[in-house]
């Protein structure tokens, strides 16, 4: 039984008061309804798509969608992608969204799309090459043209190659009756240089390219977001404009929402009604703009736990780099306390490879110096206290849905 003081401290938590009306509206996965400064972006969209609604069969249409970290790419395309579900209303067309961080194969991307059509199909147990017809036959039998939305669509093609992409715009010519069109996302268009001339340039004929935002764009999306996220007169001017100021230098609509974030919990924190300048300091020295919440989130169990491990080693020496056999013990160290049998050497290289790939971690050789060629690692920007508390959480959460599934 809960005792009564407990039960007083246990109420009292749950009626704290908070700046916050819908802290949902900042989480990583919320798509906004307004989008400021991409007006313009998104009437392109329109006009790209609109044959989707016409009777007709249209040759296959594609778009690419490029920009630095934080620009609104995928908000951008998703926010379309909202937009058509929502006039569609004879569901002409069926929208698939697909983030090739997560479906890290093109196995993986053929099958979440074949079984977006048809949920009964089972998600292993194919080939590559019937999964292929399979879609195909898929494709003829289904009649809602279908949107695919392929988000970081380079990070695929530096894992696997170009060969994907060609499959893919092939399996639309090969269906009789029905068309793919795409919307690809990627940071520029770098990953077209190895295709052939003709499928370059129509990627570079339907392409829109989102610039880093300026210190007034943010200015003003800070303010749609707080609007949607915090009671009215919570969040001072001043603290708008210092949220402007401190992510301008990055351009990065991501950093901007997370320090607007972080300041309410530090409000709230502190109990004050309203959010000063001061909770935006606060914010910023915890949040890191380098390491992207989600993409932690994307990573394997012992991706996480040498991650972790480097961290710790990189806080624990308080150098800018450590070598590789430091991790490596320091992972060892890691697998210890959460009971997890450490990997072998030749698959932790490939952690390594897979984090510096996603720009989790930097590597360099070693030069003179020191004894023999190492590899050293480091962490861009390193203010890992944050970012440490949140990698423990994300493990712990993992062991347990994975001791939650053995069950
Ligand atoms: N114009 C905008 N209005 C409101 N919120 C925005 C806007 N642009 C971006 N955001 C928000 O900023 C964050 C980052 O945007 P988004 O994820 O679309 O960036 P991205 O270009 O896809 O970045 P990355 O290259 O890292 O994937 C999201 O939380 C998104 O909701
Ligand atoms: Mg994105």
């Amino acid at each position: 039984m809960m005792h009564s003081s407990d039960e007083e401290y246990f109420n009292s938590l749950i009626k704290k008061p908070t700046v916050f009306k819908n802290i949902g509206c900042l989480s990583v996965t919320y798509t906004p309804p307004y989008l400021p400064h991409r007006e313009e972006e998104l009437r392109t969209l329109a006009k790209y798509f609109k044959t989707i609604f016409e009777e007709q069969d249209e040759p296959l249409r594609k778009i690419c969608i490029t920009g630095p970290t934080g620009s609104g790419k995928t908000t951008l395309a998703k926010r379309f992608g909202q937009l058509l579900e929502n006039i569609d209303k004879n569901k002409n067309f069926l929208l698939v969204y697909i983030n090739c961080r997560i479906y890290k194969s093109p196995y993986l991307i053929i099958s979440t799309l074949a079984r977006k059509l048809n949920k009964a199909i089972p998600p292993r147990g194919y080939s590559f090459e019937e999964l292929q017809s399979l879609l195909i036959r898929l494709l003829d039998f289904y009649s809602p043209k279908v949107l695919l939305v392929l988000d970081e669509i380079d990070y695929l093609i530096s894992r696997v190659g170009t060969d994907f992409l060609y499959t893919l715009l092939r399996i639309s010519e090969m269906t009789t009756k029905q068309w793919i069109s795409y919307i690809f996302i990627a940071k520029n268009l770098n990953f077209i240089h190895q295709l052939d001339a003709s499928t370059q340039s129509s990627f570079q004929s339907n392409h829109i390219s989102l610039d880093r935002y300026s210190e007034t764009d943010l200015k003003d999306i800070i303010k749609s977001r707080s609007e949607l996220a915090f009671y009215d007169s919570t969040i001072t001017e001043d603290s708008v404009e210092l949220i402007a100021d401190i992510s301008s230098k990055s351009g990065d609509a991501r950093y901007a929402i997370e320090i607007l974030w972080g300041a309410g919990q530090c409000a709230d924190d502190e109990s004050s009604p309203i959010v000063y300048p001061d909770h935006v300091r606060k914010a910023k020295a915890l949040i890191h703009p380098e390491i992207r919440r989600e993409v932690i989130l994307t990573l394997t169990l012992h991706q996480k736990l040498i991650l972790l491990a480097i961290i710790r080693k990189l806080k624990h020496t308080k150098n800018a780099y450590i070598s590789t056999n430091d991790a490596i013990s320091s992972y060892r160290l890691a697998c210890e306390e959460y009971e997890e049998e450490p990997r072998r050497h030749t698959q932790i290289w490939s952690y390594l490879k897979e984090l510096s790939k996603q720009d989790v971690i930097s590597t360099k050789i070693s030069g003179e110096g020191m004894r023999g060629k190492t590899t050293l690692i480091s962490i861009p920007d390193i203010s890992v206290e944050t970012i440490e508390l949140f990698l423990m959480k994300s493990i712990e959460n993992q062991k347990k849905t994975v001791e939650h599934a053995e069950k």
